[in-house]
């Protein structure tokens, strides 16, 4: 029974997807000046959609024009040309019966200050990360604690680009609370040293994100989704755990639960790895804290693997194989013996070169 629910639907708040496969969240780094993704990164969207993925997340969009921006040619939906670009990829990829949610975020501290365009860089607290930047070769900048101002202002951000993100036709916005970026920083005490109501406790540390998702929901109209993506692990300093416990992690998943949101997709690099030091793994650690539609990603790459993953969680996630292999779905429904892509193999993703 298990292997055939990989292709069985699933209603989500009334989306009745085909199946239980979608495709993670990628950035592409593809855009110009302009800020709209090149034409062949809106294709692959398509592309996945029209070979049976039933949900089509956006890359990362930065929140606004200061310093969301973490990385070069990074995508905005904030004025009517780039709102505009997006109104018919998203329609096609309606069209092939699946869904499109958009990924908003601000990098906060992992940001490259010469492609952000206020060349200033802040953070829940003035700590850098250990690791270079892997692009630059150098050290992030220490950034700026944030103020209030400062709070308000990247608030108005993800609500500024999520009502772009409706007003193009998306069927549901993502909130990225993962991999060490501006949420996640405030999620974690490695980041989050603050002393004021957004930091020390749990509670004060979670205060953020949920300002950022009470915001956002109010320009989400009630027939479109709200997702909210989590990790334990950041894209710099990866074998620090963020959340540092179980209890941490429940208790963040509990509070997600209270609000208005319509899953939670968690993101691992091994969907089957134990979790803080428990028998557990990160969906099932999660399914014991919420009654939430939970989404996991972390290789997985065969039918095996995707069956195995779905036990614990609602839907699987793919980056990696579905960003090289555009069959995907359609090898596992086969069961075709598939290999496991390497990171170096996804760095594909950010040159001009012509995917599979
Ligand atoms: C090229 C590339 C770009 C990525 N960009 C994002 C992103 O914009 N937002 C995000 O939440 N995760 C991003 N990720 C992480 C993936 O969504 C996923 O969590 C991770 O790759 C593990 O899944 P996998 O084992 O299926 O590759 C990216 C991954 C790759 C390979």
């Amino acid at each position: 029974m298990k292997s055939k629910k990989l292709f069985t639907p699933f209603n989500l708040k009334g989306f009745k997807l085909k199946n239980r496969i979608g495709l993670t969240p990628m950035t592409r780094m593809s855009s110009s000046d302009s800020s709209i993704p090149r034409q062949d990164v809106f294709d692959f969207l398509v592309l996945r959609a029209k070979n049976e993925v039933s949900i089509i997340y956006t890359e990362a969009i930065v929140t606004d024009y200061e310093s969301a921006q973490g990385y070069p040619g990074q995508a905005r939906i904030l004025n009517q040309a780039q709102i505009d670009a997006w109104k018919p990829v998203v329609q096609e990829i309606q069209k092939e019966g699946a869904i499109a949610i958009m990924q908003i975020f601000h990098c906060g501290r992992i940001a490259w200050p010469e492609v952000n365009p206020a060349n200033r860089t802040i953070a829940p607290s003035p700590i850098t990360v250990k690791d270079k930047n892997a692009m630059t070769g150098f050290l992030y900048p220490v950034p700026k604690a944030m103020s209030q101002f400062d709070i308000d202002h990247v608030i108005t951000g993800f609500v500024e680009t999520a009502k772009g993100a409706i007003e193009a036709g998306f069927d549901g916005v993502e909130i990225h609370g993962a991999h060490g970026y501006l949420i996640s920083q405030f999620l974690s005490p490695y980041s989050n040293q603050r002393t004021d109501i957004y930091g020390n406790s749990i509670e004060n540390r979670y205060r953020f994100a949920h300002e950022v998702i009470h915001a956002v929901k109010k320009v989400i109209p009630d027939d479109r989704l709200l997702t909210f993506r989590i990790s334990d692990w950041g894209v710099a300093d990866m074998k620090i755990s963020l959340l540092g416990s179980k209890e941490e992690y429940q208790n963040i998943i509990k509070y997600l639960s209270n609000e208005p949101i319509d899953a939670i997709s968690v993101s691992t690099y091994a969907y089957d790895k134990k979790a803080f030091g428990t028998d557990k793994n990160m969906a099932q650690l999660t399914r014991e804290a919420t009654e939430l539609p939970i989404m996991i990603c972390g290789s997985i790459y065969d039918h095996e693997s995707a069956k195995k993953a779905l036990e614990d969680a609602d839907i699987i996630l793919s980056a990696k194989s579905l960003l090289l292999n555009p069959n995907w779905v359609e090898d596992i429904r086969a069961n075709k013996t598939l290999k496991p892509y390497k990171s170096e193999e996804a760095a594909i993703a950010y040159t001009q070169e012509a995917l599979p």
